[in-house]
């Protein structure tokens, strides 16, 4: 299959490529973090709309019997346009899924990968009064559901079979699946890259609904699974370009450090100008203000793997 990462936003126009000092001592991009299990979240975050609210309690998945011939789709549909002035004209982000559909039994299912908390909450912090860290509510996981919604996927988006598997194929995917869902916890809105060619370092990879289908397509090319799809596909992405990225280290390193406090205060005004929003049009604005404070700043404050980043950012000025 043939994927195409394009990003539909005018960000672009904002943004200029400086000639990259590109080191590629293979440091780069910084791996996503594993843990070896899925902490509770703090009892402080709270969700707009119920994670997963038809999906099994215990994130089960029910077993195929191997004579069964499972057949594999690629779904994807628009998760908002958003229209800012004349600015910008649609800020197009694509929400991307998988489903599957049993010939032996009819049923069908659809698995997807997504921010528990909404994703305002997993790009911006909460800046709280009594908490001197700012407070993160950005887990992101896995949700397998009974049934797959037709027409939601495929009047605006796309709905295409894209491989047959057996019960055995499935049933190793699923185990697979819930051990990815149990290792990777957080969810990553930024990918951060040296510039937008097409030679750029890419510093630090998103980690989303996009990526987890990527990953789960690659699992199941390795378990021997033949997909093969009519269309490209274009994943959305929201990009910030940098020089290279400065480490300055984990919560207890910033925050319980009085040596470190003007940093540690830095990244807190720093976050407070966006916190999470409750809607989609409210983290929209966020965005953009984000955007306008990087021209004027020309720094970001990045959390990647519960550690804070300093990110020289580039512009056009
Ligand atoms: C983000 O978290 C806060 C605090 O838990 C919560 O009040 C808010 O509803 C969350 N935002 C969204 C969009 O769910
Ligand atoms: C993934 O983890 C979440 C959060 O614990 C849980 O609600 C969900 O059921 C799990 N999904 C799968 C497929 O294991
Ligand atoms: C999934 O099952 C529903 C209910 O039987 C059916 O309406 C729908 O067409 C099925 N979708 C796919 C892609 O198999
Ligand atoms: C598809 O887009 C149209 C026009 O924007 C909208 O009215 C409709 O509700 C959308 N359909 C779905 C299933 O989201
Ligand atoms: C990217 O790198 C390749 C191989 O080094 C080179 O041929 C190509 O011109 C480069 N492209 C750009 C846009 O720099
Ligand atoms: C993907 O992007 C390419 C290049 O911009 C465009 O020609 C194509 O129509 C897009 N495909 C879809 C399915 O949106
Ligand atoms: C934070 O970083 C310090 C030193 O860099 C390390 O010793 C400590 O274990 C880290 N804490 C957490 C919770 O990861």
């Amino acid at each position: 299959m043939k994927h195409a990462e394009f990003v539909v936003c005018f960000l672009l126009l904002l943004l200029l490529h400086v000639g990259a000092q590109i080191r590629s001592n293979g440091r780069w991009p910084v791996p996503y973090r594993r843990f070896d299990h899925r902490p509770d979240a703090d009892s402080y975050c709270e969700a707009l709309y119920p994670f997963c609210p038809t999906g099994d309690r215990d994130g089960r998945i029910p077993d195929m019997k191997d004579s069964d011939v499972i057949s594999v789709y690629r779904l994807q549909t628009p998760v908002w346009e958003f229209k800012y002035g004349g600015l910008m004209g649609k800020f197009h982000i694509m929400h991307d899924a998988i489903g599957f559909s049993s010939s032996e039994t009819g049923a069908n299912f659809t698995m997807e990968w997504y921010e528990l908390f909404q994703l305002g909450n997993c790009t911006f912090p909460h800046v709280r009064p009594e908490v001197y860290p700012p407070f993160w509510c950005n887990q992101g996981a896995a949700c397998f559901y009974d049934g797959i919604d037709d027409l939601h996927w495929s009047q605006n988006g796309t709905l295409e079979k894209i491989a047959e598997i057996t019960g055995n194929q499935f049933n190793a995917m699923a185990q697979w699946v819930q051990d990815d869902n149990r290792t990777g916890i957080y969810y990553e809105t930024w990918t951060v890259r040296s510039d937008p060619g097409p030679n750029a370092t890419v510093w630090f990879e998103s980690y989303d609904c996009s990526q987890f289908v990527h990953r789960t397509f690659r699992k199941l090319t390795d378990l021997g699974a033949k997909l093969s799809s009519r269309s490209q596909t274009n994943y959305t992405k929201i990009y910030l370009y940098s020089g290279e990225p400065k480490y300055l280290g984990n919560d207890s390193a910033i925050f319980g450090q009085p040596a470190l406090k003007n940093l540690a205060v830095d990244i807190r005004t720093f976050y407070h100008t966006f916190r999470p929003h409750q809607s989609f049009t409210d983290f929209t604005i966020s965005l953009l203000e984000a955007y306008e404070k990087i021209v004027l700043d020309k720094s970001f404050y990045l959390y990647y793997n519960f550690e804070y980043w300093q990110l020289p950012m580039k512009f056009l000025m």
